[in-house]
């Protein structure tokens, strides 16, 4: 088995799998079954002054058969008392002494903070997370993202902790913010010793439209709330990827957002994460996920020849370029499998109407107008027409020297690697920077002599 445990600027856990500061890591009880069940390690829901909480506090959108694509909260910090909580985390500690117990805090003047620290570290915590994140109810009352978004503010709450703290301090962010990159440094600047990120994305879910109030409903009315799970993911790892390989943030980072799968895990640790944390995931099918998160991440370093996290950590990130730096001259074309195509006809409305018109099915020896055409409204396409293993002359074919590579078809193929795309001879690499170098492109910045 390869080495899973972390050491996280000097918080140890027995994995990279963390319960994110949330329901799930709400109590004693919650934190002891998911320690149990394999999570290496839980940031406690966060803890401040007690508030009320309103009910209803949650909102989903399903995409097509998948519950729960995106998660919406306006839930606050934590409704229970500091005591009990602290009583909590005292107990966890001492049956999981190996585990990681991150306590998550949120509150107001410098000495709120000193004191709030001091009895978190008293129960044992090993570390700290500074909530900067949160995008409703708290940043009303001068916390959270209200925080999150003043770089220089975030840097000066940081740095009074730090005065405080024993124990590292990880600084959460909001991805509610231009520059990811700002609230970063801000950070780094403060004296933090690590970075969370997202926190969820300021939102408003959907609308009720019977009685025109959005959702979740608190009876005539709603706020906008918090957007999480898998949706996210991807601004998530846009955001991680852009502090992890800026040079001047050296302090590990712990990545949040949409995680679901070992898979998910695996990529935001390619990106430079050091710990992953899941909220949505637990909250929708309960702490077991763990075990497939442990045994897909343990077999894909097997088959990589990885011997630890650590291995991974990072490879992915100077591959992450920007679009200027990338090869104008590499060229794919999509190639339809005709032993796997079940003539559903869905290539050729993407490509036809979609993108670049080079996708037809009928005689090959001219370009026909496509077959299939489905009503512009429709949000997702029908199920695919199965007319057997072989679709006859059903079988679209692509006008290769058209096609751009754009992949569409290839993305709304229901048959998987059915269409594949194949790389073209290449010219010698060219970049967008080397024509703008060579004055065959314009400068960037718009106005030149
Ligand atoms: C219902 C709910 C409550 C949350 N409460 C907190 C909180 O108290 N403190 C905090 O830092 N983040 C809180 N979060 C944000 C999560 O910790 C996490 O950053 C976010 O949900 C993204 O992860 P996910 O996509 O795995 O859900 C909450 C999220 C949800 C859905
Ligand atoms: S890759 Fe794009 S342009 Fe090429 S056939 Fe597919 S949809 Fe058309
Ligand atoms: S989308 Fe795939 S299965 Fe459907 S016609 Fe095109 S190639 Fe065949």
């Amino acid at each position: 088995m390869a080495d899973l445990s972390i050491d996280f600027c000097g918080i140890k856990s027995p994995n990279p799998f963390w319960l994110a500061s949330a329901p799930p890591a709400n109590s004693g009880d919650q934190v002891m079954r998911a320690f149990d069940a394999g999570w290496g390690g839980a940031v406690w829901k966060t803890l401040g002054d007690p508030i009320v909480n309103v009910s209803s506090r949650f909102g989903a959108v399903d995409y097509s058969n998948a519950k729960m694509m995106g998660l919406n909260n306006i839930e606050l910090i934590t409704d229970r008392t500091l005591d009990a909580n602290l009583r909590e985390i005292r107990e966890v500690k001492k049956r999981f002494p190996k585990h990681a117990v991150i306590a998550s805090l949120m509150t107001e003047t410098k000495n709120d903070w000193k004191v709030l620290i001091k009895k978190v570290e008293d129960a044992g915590c090993d570390g700290l997370e500074l909530n900067f994140g949160c995008p409703h109810g708290m940043c009303e009352r001068g916390m959270g993202s209200s925080v999150g978004q003043e770089p220089k503010l975030l840097a000066e709450i940081t740095s009074w902790t730090k005065e405080f703290a024993k124990t590292p301090v990880l600084v959460k962010l909001t991805p509610n913010t231009g520059d990811i990159l700002e609230p970063g440094l801000a950070a780094v600047a403060g004296g933090g010793d690590g970075i969370s990120l997202i926190n969820t994305i300021k939102s408003i879910i959907g609308i009720d439209l019977d009685r025109m109030v959005p959702i979740p409903r608190v009876g005539t009315g709603s706020s906008n709330g918090g957007y999480c799970g898998p949706a996210v993911k991807p601004i998530a790892l846009h955001m991680v990827a852009a502090l992890a390989r800026d040079p001047n943030i050296k302090i590990p980072i712990s990545g949040i957002g949409g995680i679901s799968t070992w898979r998910d895990a695996a990529e935001f640790i390619a990106l430079g994460c050091t710990s992953v944390q899941v909220c949505t995931a637990v909250m929708h099918y309960g702490f077991r996920i763990v075990r497939d998160l442990i045994d897909g991440l343990d077999r894909f370093l097997n088959e990589q020849g990885m011997k630890s996290v650590m291995d991974l950590r990072g490879r992915a990130i100077d591959a992450y370029k920007e679009w200027g730096d990338l090869d104008l001259n590499y060229k794919v074309v999509a190639k339809i499998d005709a032993n796997k195509c079940i003539g559903c006809q869905l290539c050729v409305a993407a490509c036809q109407d979609g993108a670049h018109q080079c996708i037809f099915t009928g005689p090959n020896d001219q370009k026909r107008p496509p077959q299939a055409h489905y009503p512009n409204d429709m949000a997702i396409a029908p199920k695919p027409q199965i007319v057997g293993k072989i679709a006859g002359n059903r079988v679209p074919w692509v006008d290769e020297p058209e096609c751009v590579g754009c992949n569409l078809c290839q993305l709304v193929c229901p048959v998987d690697g059915c269409i594949t795309m194949a790389e073209m001879p290449e010219d010698k690499p060219e970049t967008w920077n080397d024509r703008v170098a060579q004055g065959r492109d314009k400068q960037p910045g718009g106005i030149h002599d």
